[in-house]
């Protein structure tokens, strides 16, 4: 069987979160493989289709999934037992393709099946393919098939729709959750989502040790993980309690354990850190800080300036860090980057964190897992680390 996923915006991220959940499910990587820039390929006879929906429900980085068609004939003829069919066509990634191909090959689809006497209602995409929505409200996956049409490095390929993502509920667990603090900095919801996946895990305790007002916790909690959070700021503390509550309010989340507690990363005490090992504490998630929003490149001398604060910032991370792992202990954190006059400015993280941790990004893909929208001042390189 073959089945495709579409990457979102950051096909390099969207690839590392399927490489990472495949992992939690104890499923091999090597059954992906990127087939064009914004297409996934999983090929695999031994994973069930039940398997690949629970995984599809817990990534953020991919928009569809769904079954590579080999014959359109034979796709098609089950539909013909029907009464009526709503169908859609979608133009994935960057085929040539046009709507007005889509829109020929929608009439011949529907000269097939007037003359089987079948009713048709065609969603015709906005752009080149329907968006969420459009599949979600008229039911095109119940009550008929969004066909897709990709482009691979071996040719073209269709592919019938089996789930697209949730993206509402996103927007509602960012827009409707009670408290949000934009002066602390906030990460993107589905961002701070794929960041937990990228721990490789399924289940355990997350510790976000810079949790602001907890979206990387909710985003966690979600998934099914127990969480922790800490902070140096009482506000950002009082958040996450709103949000965590709200999140088991609204039913989003049925049952989570979480505590969240003051903490100055530059000043954790012993005793905190024996007793936080004693939690078993599976991974740390986090983005610790990205200096203030910037509107122009910086000098080399501002950014180098950030940096230094920064980098004082991880190095007392990497210190409480250090004292509450054990082997194979996950980090997923963002490291910043900075626009300069003379070139993008960062630090290197493993020289930071020296010889006991393994960095785990060439295993979940080949470039660099770089959030950044086009025209942005700061990137947010995003980093996996393994404790030896
Ligand atoms: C970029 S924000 C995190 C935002 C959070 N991920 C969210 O999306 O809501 C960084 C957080 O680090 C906290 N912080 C800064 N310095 C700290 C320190 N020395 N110890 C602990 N927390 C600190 C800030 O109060 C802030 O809430």
């Amino acid at each position: 069987m073959r089945y495709f996923f579409e990457s979102g915006n950051f096909s390099e991220i969207s690839l590392a979160e399927l490489i990472a959940v495949f992992e939690s499910f104890n499923l091999p990587k090597d059954s992906i493989k990127k087939v064009s820039n914004t297409i996934l390929l999983v090929e695999s006879n031994s994973i069930t289709k039940e398997t690949l929906s629970m995984i599809f429900d817990r990534l953020a980085g991919c928009i569809r999934y769904g079954q590579v068609i080999d014959d359109l004939d034979s796709f098609l003829s089950p539909y013909l037992e029907r009464k009526k069919v709503v169908y859609g066509i979608s133009i994935l990634g960057d085929s040539e393709l046009q709507i007005k191909d889509v829109e020929k090959l929608s009439n011949e689809i529907k000269r097939g099946f007037r003359s089987s006497e079948i009713s048709t209602r065609f969603i015709l995409p906005k752009q080149k393919e329907l968006n969420a929505a459009q599949v979600i409200n008229n039911h095109v996956i119940e009550n008929g098939f969004e066909l897709c049409i990709f482009e691979s490095n071996t040719g073209r390929m269709y592919g019938n729709t089996l789930a697209i993502q949730d993206i509402n509920a996103f927007i509602k667990r960012d827009v409707e959750r009670p408290s949000v603090d934009f002066d602390m900095g906030v990460l993107p919801q589905k961002l701070a989502h794929i960041m937990c996946n990228l721990t490789g895990l399924k289940n355990g305790i997350v510790w976000d040790p810079f949790c602001g007002s907890g979206t990387i916790l909710m985003e966690a909690a979600v998934l099914g993980f127990d969480v922790l959070g800490s902070d140096i700021d009482l506000r950002a503390l009082e958040s996450v309690n709103n949000n965590i509550q709200w999140l088991s309010k609204e039913e989003i989340i049925k049952e989570v354990k979480y505590n969240v507690f003051y903490l100055d990363i530059h000043n954790a005490e012993r005793k905190l850190l024996k007793d936080l090992k004693r939690t078993g504490i599976n991974a740390v998630v986090c983005e610790p800080f990205m200096g203030p929003p910037q509107k122009k490149v910086l000098s080399e001398a501002k950014a180098e300036d950030l940096l230094n604060s920064v980098r004082n910032l991880y190095k007392s991370l990497f210190n409480a860090i250090n004292e509450v792992s054990r082997i194979g202990f996950k980090v997923v954190l963002i490291v910043p980057s900075y626009k300069t006059s003379k070139g993008w400015l960062t630090f290197n993280i493993s020289e930071l964190v020296g010889k006991k941790w393994d960095i785990l990004n060439r295993k979940y893909g080949q470039g660099d897992l770089k959030w950044k929208r086009i025209n942005s001042i700061i990137s947010r390189n995003i980093f996996i680390l393994e404790k030896r």
